[in-house]
């Protein structure tokens, strides 16, 4: 061990004192043997990888509940990194509680209550009250959390990692008293019943040199399939301008699904698994791919559990070679859904967003050519072989070409994800798929693309719902998670909500994102909305972010003032449950 004992057990940790080189970190820190022991313990006989930080701290949050820096110290240690660089990363993460020393450990059970639109429109926030008025603070915490993917079942609350759908005090109470941590697994097509069914045997035949890989890319190409984690590029292109890249390469799968309002990455895994790990193993053929990454959100513990068993069994009937799928664990930000953050998260790293160029496509994964697509897009990949290009292609409405999954919530009668034509209106979808309003709601208005989508009046529910259709009203279709808003809904709530997530999950790296998105929801908050301000700081947004989340964070502001009448923001401001905020606190 490169360090000095000087006292019975601990390890004081001197300047230069790393394992294979002369560097200087944990100045001063004491790493304790038994802490490390537990860590080793954890850990087991795997080599240690710098990648794998991320993984190795859900390892100590999931056996003692919390990070405790003795436990960062050991983990700092034991990866011959600075302690500084396994704060960074911990402390990015909403799913690791770090107690620092002279801190109290959280409660033994954590609730969380989602609090992002579709839930609070169900009664998120009155559910969250009843239960800290329920519970004794010191055996549980009930915590706020973002979209847990599940919101056609709103309102929802995670005990432990056991999910509570259509939730109410009673049942979460009940599931706490009955100690329901874990996830219920649903029914799922297995590898053998997949097999079965004619699973795998394109991949042979990919495997067996029956089809190149261009055969394949012609059918994607052919099938128009878009990339659809929101910015529908086109797959096959990507899988060019990939292989143009010098080897090694990898595939990122995007399973991080954190766009509020959207379930359909969920359905699929935790339906039909096999056709994805198909579609992600010939994606990975296709590039030639050194290695292919799983990046699933750390809200969708089923279909971790139900990817680690298939992935196994996938490898043990040499499909894959051993160790070749990284399943990898996200730890609570949303951010890490934007491709370059995901392979910053991938890499154990603080998911902050890189500056482009270069593309991922060029400099990646460990700075390698990468091709990063969602677990949808790949999912397509067999049934566009099995039922052809022109099948997928002909099913389009108004004008645009294919299916999508829509994940519809809020004021609907029949919410959930709804396979139907890319270029489907608002209306068509409501009337065709989802039985029409809710009872008792009369439609106000939707959200066509989740958060960031933008928000569009009932008025405007004949336009085609696909991608490049909504650029020209301010919106997009992204991940096309489609919310429904009624006359119970008031329009200051609904955006301050969606301008509170943007404040949350800011990464913090850019100006423009992290200070405008604060100021927003304050200006949201003044008693009468200031919109030139607005409008003139959501373009200094818009123009000026670094990413994604930043560029388009202002858009359900931008939209409301253009399309929802002046006397209904009206009325709404003045009824508004949102807490007036002074003008000294904008500042
Ligand atoms: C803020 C932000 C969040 C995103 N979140 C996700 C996500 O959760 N899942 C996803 O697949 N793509 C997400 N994306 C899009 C990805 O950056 C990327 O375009 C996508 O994963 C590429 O895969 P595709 O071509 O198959 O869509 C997000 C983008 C931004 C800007
Ligand atoms: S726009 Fe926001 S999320 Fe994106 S890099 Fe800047 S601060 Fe981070
Ligand atoms: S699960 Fe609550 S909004 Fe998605």
């Amino acid at each position: 061990m490169s360090a000095d004992s000087n006292q019975d057990n601990v390890v004081r940790l001197h300047p230069g004192a790393g394992r294979n080189k002369s560097r200087i970190h944990l100045r001063g820190r004491q790493v304790h043997l038994d802490t490390l022991a537990q860590l080793r313990e954890l850990i087991g006989d795997q080599p240690i990888k710098r990648d794998m930080l991320i993984e190795y701290l859900h390892l100590i949050q999931d056996s003692y509940a919390y990070l405790s820096a003795a436990h960062l110290a050991a983990l700092a240690h034991e990866m011959n990194i600075p302690m500084a660089e396994v704060y960074e990363c911990a402390s990015f993460y909403a799913h690791f509680d770090i107690v620092k020393e002279g801190e109290s450990p959280p409660a033994a059970v954590t609730v969380r209550v989602c609090d992002s639109l579709s839930c609070q429109l169900a009664g998120g926030q009155q559910l969250k009250s009843a239960l800290e008025a329920g519970t004794d603070p010191t055996q549980v915490r009930i915590l706020s959390a973002p979209c847990m993917g599940r919101c056609d079942t709103a309102p929802v609350a995670e005990v432990g990692h056991h999910h509570v759908d259509r939730a109410d005090a009673a049942k979460v109470l009940a599931t706490i008293k009955a100690e329901h941590f874990h996830p219920d697994i649903p029914d799922y097509i297995a590898y053998d019943a997949y097999v079965l069914d004619g699973g795998y045997a394109l991949l042979n035949k990919c495997l067996a040199g029956d089809y190149s890989w261009e055969d394949i890319q012609k059918v994607l190409a052919d099938a128009n399939l878009k990339g659809l984690g929101g910015a529908g590029f086109p797959t096959h292109m990507k899988w060019k301008f990939v292989r143009q890249e010098p080897k090694p390469r990898y595939l990122a799968i995007n399973g991080d699904e954190g766009e509020p309002g959207t379930f359909k990455d969920r359905l699929y895994l935790e339906t039909d698994p096999h056709r994805f790990i198909e579609g992600a193993l010939i994606s990975a053929w296709a590039v030639e791919a050194e290695a292919a990454y799983i990046y699933l959100r750390d809200e969708y513990p089923a279909a971790l559990v139900i990817l680690k068993t298939e992935i196994a069994k996938v490898e043990a009937a040499g499909l894959a070679p051993a160790g070749g799928i990284h399943l990898r664990r996200a730890a609570g930000a949303y951010i890490c859904g934007e491709e370059s953050a995901m392979i910053e998260s991938l890499e154990g790293k603080p998911g902050l967003p890189r500056h482009r160029p270069p593309f991922v496509a060029q400099v990646g994964l460990f700075n390698r050519p990468t091709l990063v697509n969602n677990i949808e897009t790949v999912y397509w990949i067999r049934t566009l072989m099995d039922k052809g290009a022109d099948w997928f292609s002909s099913q389009g409405r108004n004008g645009s070409q294919g299916l999508r999954s829509f994940s519809v919530s809020g004021r609907v009668n029949n919410p959930g994800v709804k396979l139907a034509p890319a270029g489907i209106t608002m209306q068509e979808l409501m009337d065709e798929y989802c039985g029409g309003m809710a009872d008792g709601h009369t439609f106000k208005g939707y959200l066509p693309g989740g958060a960031s989508g933008g928000i569009l009046p009932a008025g405007m529910a004949d336009i085609p719902l696909d991608f490049g259709t909504l650029q020209a009203y301010g919106c997009f279709i992204g991940s096309a998670a489609v919310m429904v808003l009624s006359d119970h809904d008031n329009m200051r709530d609904v955006v301050v909500n969606l301008l509170k997530f943007f404040e949350d999950e800011s990464c913090g790296q850019c100006t423009p994102c992290r200070v405008g998105t604060e100021k927003m929801v304050k200006l949201l908050q003044r008693p009468d909305w200031d919109q030139v301000l607005m409008a003139e700081l959501g373009q200094a947004m818009c123009d000026a972010s670094i990413c994604g989340l930043g560029q388009a964070a202002a858009n359900p502001v931008t939209t409301v003032f253009k399309y929802f009448d002046a006397n209904l923001i009206a009325t709404d401001l003045a009824a508004s449950a949102t807490p007036v905020a002074s003008a000294g606190d904008i500042t």
